[in-house]
């Protein structure tokens, strides 16, 4: 019997050692490497076709790339707009897609929804859930069809074999955790499995040209589970988030070979399913109160789409000597930053203050664009002075309390003019190229903290 063969793995970046070690000299990170056990790895096939000993003639030969015809890029839609849109404009026919998530975001959901709702033949392969259960979450999302096969089957050989025969258009895999290739003999969701397994489903998808969806679950700190490796096999890395205490869930590309990587899909979870949001800021804006101070509309872009989010801050006096600074949905030491910039340029103290930032709506916002909403905001609230509900703002706040300008500014502008705001606050540089006499909504370029404090709060 062959000797197996235990590694260590390191379940952060994939690097391996014959030891355990603490720290994964390959990524620095602690504790990481777990142990793994190999099957006899140099099985025949892949010894006949190492470079060295094959004396055959390789079936495939270099090709100039002059010579190589133009392929017919044919994408096919999976109904779904916003999968559409991270994807690139639909599924391209052969590759290999990571749709990873949090455990209960609505990855299972999305992807039985697209399943029933595509024009094609798609297997369906659960590992995770019985053949009652899919029924029961098709029922809920009243989704019917006869052209979606389900398979529960966890062994990789037996699944891509019956997918070759059933000739499916799509093949979803739900979830790669669950899954194991009988090449390896350790268990289903441990390193070197999920690897394998992978890279089984890439053969399986450019051999064959069927696109081949894969679930994968991630860790608590956001990383796909497995080794970085993963992201490396696939061709497209989308990831599914969203807050549980809110109902919007967001399809973010983190990697893409065929299509752009800051685009966006947003849904909504609903007792029936996912629905898309083709319209954001109209879902954001909804739970607005005039007159309330601390709260500023922001116009902010995700991807390539504008959105206009609500802002908030909490200006309050501290109780404990030691004032706290929290914020939800924007980055904490970025406020530190705000903050001083204000006490600094502008002489507005919050010193004594706790001050707290929060993002509506669960979102979380890395567009320095939103600098000049918060500092609005948080002014507004120190001050208990409301900003009206008609301005909104764009516009990246420096250190030396200058504005700057930002992306996209026509587009932020004019999503900002379609929803009936009446004045917007940017940065004095965004102006060029602008032609402001196109919109209803009145510009107001500012070039330092101070003059936008001076209209707003004086
Ligand atoms: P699920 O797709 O099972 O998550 P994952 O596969 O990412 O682990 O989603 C489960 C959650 O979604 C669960 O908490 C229930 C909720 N849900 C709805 O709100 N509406 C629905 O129509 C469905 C099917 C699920
Ligand atoms: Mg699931």
């Amino acid at each position: 019997m062959a000797k197996l063969r235990r590694i260590f793995v390191c379940s952060e970046c994939g690097a391996n050692s014959p030891k355990w070690v603490g720290n994964c000299p390959a990524c620095g990170q602690w504790n990481t490497y777990v142990e793994e056990v190999l099957g006899n790895e140099t099985t025949q096939e892949s010894k006949s076709t190492s470079w060295r000993n094959s004396g055959r003639t390789p079936e495939v030969k270099p090709v100039s790339l002059a010579d190589i015809a133009p392929g017919q890029l044919v994408r096919f839609d999976s109904k779904d707009n916003e999968l559409n849109r991270v994807l690139g404009s639909g599924i391209v026919p052969g590759s290999l897609v990571l749709i990873g998530g949090e455990p209960g975001i609505g990855k299972s959901t999305l992807s039985l929804q697209v399943a029933t709702s595509i024009d094609a033949k798609v297997l369906y392969v659960s590992g995770e859930e019985s053949e009652d259960q899919i029924k029961l979450r098709a029922d809920r999302l009243s989704s019917n069809s006869s052209e979606c096969y389900i398979l529960t089957e966890v062994n990789t050989a037996k699944m891509l074999n019956m997918a070759a025969e059933l000739q499916p258009q799509l093949i979803i895999i739900d979830s790669i955790q669950t899954i194991s290739s009988p090449n390896i003999e350790s268990m289903p969701g441990t390193i070197s499995q999920v690897r394998e397994c992978t890279s089984e489903l890439q053969r399986f998808a450019k051999e064959t040209n069927i696109p081949v969806f894969i679930i994968g679950h991630i860790t608590k700190d956001g990383a796909i589970a497995g080794p970085k490796i993963l992201e490396h096999i696939v061709d497209t890395v989308l990831q599914f988030e969203g807050d549980r205490q809110h109902s919007y869930r967001i399809l973010r590309t983190l990697k893409n070979r065929f299509g752009r990587t800051d685009e966006i899909g947003i849904y909504e979870m609903q007792t029936g399913g996912l629905r898309q949001v083709s319209n954001p800021s109209e879902l954001l804006l909804t739970q607005r109160d005039d007159h309330l101070s601390g709260s500023t509309v922001s116009a902010t872009m995700e991807g390539m789409r504008p959105m206009l989010i609500e802002t908030q801050a909490l200006v309050a006096t501290a109780i404990f000597g030691t004032p706290q600074r929290s914020s939800t949905g924007f980055d904490l030491r970025r406020l530190h930053m705000l903050l001083a910039v204000l006490e600094k340029r502008s002489g507005i103290f919050f010193g004594q203050k706790d001050v707290f930032l929060n993002i509506a709506g669960g979102l979380k916002i890395v567009d320095t664009a939103v600098d000049l909403g918060l500092v609005a905001a948080l002014v507004s609230s120190l001050h208990d002075i409301y900003v009206s509900q008609n301005v909104c703002f764009a516009g990246e706040v420096g250190l030396s309390g200058e504005i700057r300008g930002v992306s996209r500014i026509e587009q932020r502008i004019q999503e900002a003019d379609r929803l009936g705001f009446e004045e917007m606050y940017i940065s004095k540089y965004n102006m060029k190229g602008i032609d402001t006499g196109r919109y209803a909504i009145r510009i107001q370029p500012i070039g330092k903290i101070n003059e936008m404090v001076e209209r707003l709060f004086t």
